[in-house]
């Protein structure tokens, strides 16, 4: 018996095919563009996520050697928040527009002024508007396209578009969903309230399940080009995030995940809704049947050093490449023989924009207290910490909420690194402790599958069966304080600079 995860990823899509008892199999990945038609712009055509999904399952089964019938369950992630607009023959009206796309500033005005207001808005679906969400995407057809928008009937997001291609179903469920800022996050379902303001049918949007339900088989055409067979069910899956939560079992309150990747997401698992009532950081349904989560995430967080990298140190890839390391050990080593605080050094991830405590999309990056005693490694080391000042910053927010937060667990690519771990622990004063899992969210809906067809009785049931802790860093007092004393300096630089952000 098996059961698939896939996840629709913004670099490519990846599909993990595990046992009943979680172990992983085999997996596959297929990547594809992204377009950037105009500055500020990100967009990806759905059918190269199709074509990718066709590919890494057909590797996937091949690997694992699974025969057709093998396969019961399949469990969909994906990049949250994009929008694909699709006409009355379930045609592609455009190129989907992404998360990090920051076009809609203006449509996130219109969508607070139509609500009546930030908190009125927070109020009916708990979140602000903010330009990454997808409801702003769909007035900003309305405003900018409108031939396109006339076409318009209905929109789903990345996953669900492919759920459509699997099974005919045009669905969701309510991780995801609550991303797209017309969940009523509370009520589970869609808020009425808010599509009657924005002028938007109801019509237009899928059926919402939770996580683990299923919602539909595998069509006779999908399942031939797959080759697997038309008993295999679909269940909800998750947005990206909240299935990468499952992944690394943050499915009960006290456990707080952070994961450094392109961008950085810091999560936490709540039994009830709470909402920070600045909307500095999301509240969203969790996978979790009947549960809640909050995240905060910042934009630029490996994607900082990967910037680096790629701008600053081109020469270094060839030299890693020789010595068959990875150019970020190389980098890495340098930082490491810089002291803690970089000598006051700080560097401000904003690079595309920030979400998450700014909500700014004019926000930029910079370095700050450059001095002539600063070497390569102590810019390295100030990106590393100056993404992890913004991470706390969503934790002081949580703390503020007053979530506990008993552990806090690290993945993504940039937690593999040992060092920027110590930093984690030294910003956020806490023990960081690694799992087992490190599959992401591939996992995770894999884990949801299993779930919506019997294999364990609840979500929480299968990552307490599957998930164990593999490594613990702890904090050391004497960075702690030198951290502790450069936070507010650091949270301050943004106060300064952001009259001046808006000018540039
Ligand atoms: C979450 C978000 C990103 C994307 C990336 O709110 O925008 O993490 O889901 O895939």
């Amino acid at each position: 018996m098996a059961f698939l995860g896939i996840d629709i990823g913004t670099s490519g899509t990846k599909t993990l095919a595990v046992d009943e008892k979680g172990k992983i199999l085999a997996s596959d990945t297929q990547e594809y563009p992204c377009y950037a038609p105009k500055p500020l712009w990100s967009e990806q055509d759905p059918d190269d996520w199709w074509n990718a999904v066709v590919k890494s399952v057909k590797n996937t089964v091949k690997k694992a050697k699974l025969k057709p019938a093998d396969v019961k369950a399949i469990g969909l992630s994906g990049q949250m928040h994009g929008s694909v607009f699709l006409d009355k023959n379930g045609k592609v009206i455009r190129r989907a527009i992404l998360w990090n796309d920051q076009r809609t500033v203006a449509e996130c005005e219109e969508i607070t002024k139509r609500a009546g207001g930030r908190e009125k808005l927070i109020g009916m679906v708990a979140n602000p508007a903010l330009t990454g969400f997808t409801a702003p995407k769909i007035l900003w057809l309305r405003n900018n396209e409108p031939k396109n928008f006339d076409k318009l009937k209905k929109v789903l997001l990345p996953k669900d578009e492919i759920r459509r291609w699997l099974t005919g179903e045009y669905a969701t469920e309510v991780s995801d969903a609550s991303g797209m800022l017309l969940l009523d996050v509370a009520k589970r379902n869609w808020s009425a309230a808010l599509l009657g303001k924005l002028d938007l049918d109801i019509g237009l949007f899928g059926k919402v399940y939770e996580s683990e339900d299923i919602t539909g088989n595998l069509t006779a055409q999908a399942a031939e080009l797959l080759g697997l067979t038309t008993d295999c069910v679909v269940v909800g899956g998750a947005g990206d995030c909240a299935a990468g939560a499952v992944g690394n079992g943050i499915v009960s309150e006290g456990i707080l995940s952070t994961s450094v990747g392109t961008s950085g997401v810091m999560f936490v698992h709540s039994d009830e809704v709470k909402i920070d009532p600045l909307g500095r950081v999301h509240t969203f349904c969790h996978a979790v049947r009947g549960k809640y989560h909050l995240m905060g995430v910042n934009l630029s967080s490996g994607g900082s050093l990967q910037w680096f990298r790629n701008a600053l140190t081109p020469e270094l890839s060839a030299i890693a490449k020789s010595k068959k390391i990875d150019v970020y050990e190389l980098l890495t080593e340098e930082a490491k023989q810089t002291p803690v605080g970089a000598e006051g050094l700080y560097f401000l991830p904003y690079l595309s924009g920030e979400r998450t405590p700014h909500a700014d999309p004019f926000a930029r990056g910079c370095f700050i207290g450059l001095t002539l005693t600063h070497t390569r490694g102590h810019l390295v080391r100030s990106i590393m910490e100056g993404v992890t000042f913004s991470l706390r910053d969503s934790l002081e927010i949580f703390q503020g909420l007053d979530i506990p937060v008993k552990q806090i667990r690290a993945s993504g690519g940039g937690s593999k690194s040992a060092f920027w771990r110590q930093i984690q622990a030294d910003v956020f004063g806490q023990r960081v402790v690694t799992v087992n899992s490190v599959e992401g969210p591939a996992y995770g809906v894999a884990l949801l599958a299993a779930v919506g067809t019997g294999a364990y009785k609840n979500i929480q049931e299968a990552c307490k069966a599957v998930i164990s802790t593999v490594s613990e860093t702890k904090p050391n007092p004497k960075a702690k304080k030198i951290y502790d004393a450069a936070m507010p300096v650091y949270q301050g630089l943004y106060l300064s600079l952001k009259d001046d952000f808006h000018k540039i």
